[in-house]
């Protein structure tokens, strides 16, 4: 028996996975980034990614892979006022740095004449966005600090976002050591990349995120468990990965609800396993189905609906001839659904279902398309 029995799963968005499970080629690509500094094309990248597919936590993570490389972090998220903030986090972040230790006492000098502030009392100091971000970036690039701005749940329409970007580009220019991460929904991401104006933005660096292989999920799944102190069987781990069908969150769900079944006992069986994977179900549904459900108008569901009789792939031209409609009409829907992450392209004339349990949820809740 073991008496410490913190569970060490994560099934909460925006929390940073004890093991970033299927995503080591792009960490040792950004550790690289951010270990070679200015010149590298990897500081500028953009993630996309459906829902729950792990992009909150993969930038708060690589903040703090950055933070380990000597470099401060902002975070924010796409929405008005995001500029600000990024400029006060920045400032804050730099007068952190002004520590009165010996350690520190040359880059005070030079931060703290920049940040202008008493150690306890930062304030940004006068003149534009762009200008007092300059200043501040020289100073902390004079003492080979750089700067990470990561940006959330991008928005394209949003003008501090195409203001954020054209400012970054100047900056690059400039060869500073400057790193700028976007994430978002793979639909809005392309529709950013389509604006004219941020249109640099196309040569940086992109990564998909897609659903991870099952046997990184079962790299994952022991790891966390033997993390929390705990072991399991081989068999129960095969269970939880065909549960967690490759999606970060569903994983975590599965951990979180098998390891809760007998937290005391020493090792996770199948038996807990099966029930908990049959709670993490449940969970999903009611976290994840239910609420894209509500996101989508009736069109939606009947392309939906209209897939449900593919056993796996749905053909485009199938899909508008079971809705009687022409074929720029299932290319509009098709485009939305891409968006919200609920289904996937295979080919340019094939989609099919990408969000684990959609289908059975849609095929329970409406049934297929009624002619
Ligand atoms: N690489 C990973 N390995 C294991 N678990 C992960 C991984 N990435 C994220 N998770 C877990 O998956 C869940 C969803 O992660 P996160 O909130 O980052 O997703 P998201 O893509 O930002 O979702 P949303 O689009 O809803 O904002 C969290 O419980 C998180 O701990
Ligand atoms: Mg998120």
């Amino acid at each position: 028996m073991v008496s410490a029995s913190k569970n060490p799963f994560t099934p909460t968005f925006g929390r940073v996975p004890a093991l970033m499970t299927g995503r080591e080629q792009i960490l040792a690509e950004m550790t690289r980034a951010f270990e070679s500094g200015p010149g590298n094309p990897n500081l500028s990248t953009i993630f996309a990614g459906a829902r729950g597919t792990g992009k909150t936590a993969l930038l708060l993570h690589l903040s703090r892979v950055a933070q380990e490389q000597g470099w401060i972090s902002v975070n924010v998220s796409c929405i008005p006022g995001m500029l600000e903030d990024i400029a006060q986090q920045a400032y804050e972040a730099a007068a952190d740095l002004v520590d009165p230790s010996e350690h520190a006492r040359l880059r005070s000098v030079t931060i703290g004449s920049v940040v202008g502030v008493e150690w306890d009392n930062p304030e940004v100091p006068a003149g534009n966005w762009r200008t007092r971000m300059s200043r501040l970036l020289k100073a902390l690039n004079a003492q080979d600090i750089g700067l990470v701005i990561t940006v959330d749940e991008v928005q394209p329409n949003l003008d501090e976002m195409i203001q954020l970007a054209s400012v970054y580009q100047h900056f690059v220019g400039e060869e500073r050591k400057v790193s700028l991460l976007l994430a978002g929904l793979p639909g809005k991401m392309s529709s950013l990349l389509r604006n004219e104006s941020v249109s640099f933005l196309r040569r940086a660096n992109k990564h998909t995120l897609r659903p991870i292989a099952d046997e990184e999920i079962a790299i994952g799944i022991r790891y966390t468990v033997e993390e929390g102190g705990r072991t399991i069987q081989a068999p129960a781990i095969e269970a939880a990965v065909k549960a967690s069908e490759g999606f970060p969150y569903l994983m975590q769900l599965v951990g979180f609800q098998s390891w809760e079944q007998r937290p005391h006992a020493d090792e996770i069986t199948l038996d807990d396993v099966n029930l908990g994977a049959a709670m993490a179900r449940k969970n999903f549904v009611e976290r994840v189905l239910e609420a894209t459900y509500f996101d989508l108008s009736p069109n939606d569901v009947r392309f939906l609906q209209a897939m449900l009789e593919d056993p796996e792939e749905s053909r485009l031209a199938d899909i508008a001839e079971r809705l009687g409609e022409a074929s720029n009409y299932t290319s509009t829907y098709k485009r939305r659904l891409i968006e919200q992450g609920v289904i996937g392209e295979r080919g340019p004339s094939f989609v099919a279902f990408e969000l684990p349990g959609f289908r059975d949820y849609l095929a329970q809740k409406c049934g297929p398309l009624s002619k």
